[in-house]
């Protein structure tokens, strides 16, 4: 596939032709399909991503839970949800079934979103579950009590391919990976791919990879064309359509603690998260 011709940017991550429809409003909320955004590389985009296609769902009238799951917390502070001095955090759901999740939930500014965060309490979590009973699927007994009130569940996993990330795999129906087109390793992906497929055959056999997403494109590279044309070789149809565009705006975004769909509602990155939850929810892979 030539990627030449393609004159700016923006007109690469926005293709006029082949676009997904805005979808119906829902007549009622839940169960939630729950999707972890995983690559066990850091700084490809997982949290950008969590953050952005769950204020698009939001947007289109989707109940969305974002549950942090990276004990950086930056899910949670990228949503204005402030961290430090929170008593009950995704950390102590896993080590405490007495808790009611619902107490730990926090409401963003936008309607419809809510996170549960983490905060570096959470790095215990890795340990302290290993001698659980059934410490694969902690996190599936928390989700268990929320999952109703939800049409998304986003599970921003952490990077790394720990018990914390297999924890969301195993509560996961589906799995999104986002990929960076700037430091692409396609063996990376490879490796991932099979610890998916290990988790569906020994823990949880409905989860299913929904797709992968290249982040950061900047198509005026030879680059970032190369590892796109790669991608596509490898993973055809499971690439999404909807790239994502290098921009400053997505740290600006995360600088002013918003996504950027609120902080640049009409830029091109915030129409381009907007066309994945379009894109996801026409795939049949959202409600
Ligand atoms: N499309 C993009 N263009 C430019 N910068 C981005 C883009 N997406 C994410 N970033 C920035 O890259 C850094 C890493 O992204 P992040 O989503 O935190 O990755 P991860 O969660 O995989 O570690 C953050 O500073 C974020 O603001
Ligand atoms: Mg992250």
């Amino acid at each position: 596939m030539s990627h030449f011709n393609q004159p700016t940017l923006t007109e690469n991550v926005l293709p006029e032709d082949n676009d997904f429809p805005v979808p119906a409003l829902l007549d009622h909320h839940g169960p939630a399909r729950v999707i972890a955004m995983c690559n066990q590389k850091g700084g490809v985009g997982k949290t950008t991503t969590t953050i952005n296609l769950g204020a698009a769902l939001a947007e289109y009238g989707r109940r969305v839970l974002v549950v942090d799951f990276d004990p950086q917390g930056a899910a949670s502070v990228g949503l204005g949800i402030n961290t430090l001095d929170m008593d009950v955090t995704i950390y102590n759901l896993l080590m405490s079934s007495r808790l009611d999740p619902h107490d730990a939930v926090c409401p963003t500014d936008l309607p419809g979103l809510d996170v549960l965060p983490a905060n570096i309490d959470l790095s215990a979590a890795e340990v302290q579950l290993v001698n659980e009973v059934a410490r694969e699927s902690a996190l599936q007994r928390v989700l268990r009590h929320l999952e109703n009130e939800y049409d998304v569940i986003l599970v921003d996993c952490q990077p790394s391919l720990g018990l914390l990330t297999v924890n969301a795999l195993t509560a996961s129906h589906g799995v999104i990976v986002p990929v960076a087109a700037e430091f692409f390793a396609l063996r990376g992906v490879a490796l991932l791919v099979e610890t998916i497929e290990t988790v569906r055959d020994r823990i949880n056999p409905r989860l299913k990879m929904d797709g992968i997403v290249a982040t950061m494109v900047d198509t005026r590279t030879l680059h970032s064309r190369e590892v796109l044309d790669r991608l596509e070789e490898a993973f055809g149809d499971l690439v999404f359509t909807t790239r994502i565009a290098r921009s400053v705006k997505f740290p600006d975004a995360t600088v002013a603690t918003e996504p950027i769909t609120t902080y640049a509602s009409k830029h091109a990155g915030a129409q381009a998260y907007r066309r994945l939850a379009r894109e996801l929810i026409a795939r049949g892979d959202a409600a």
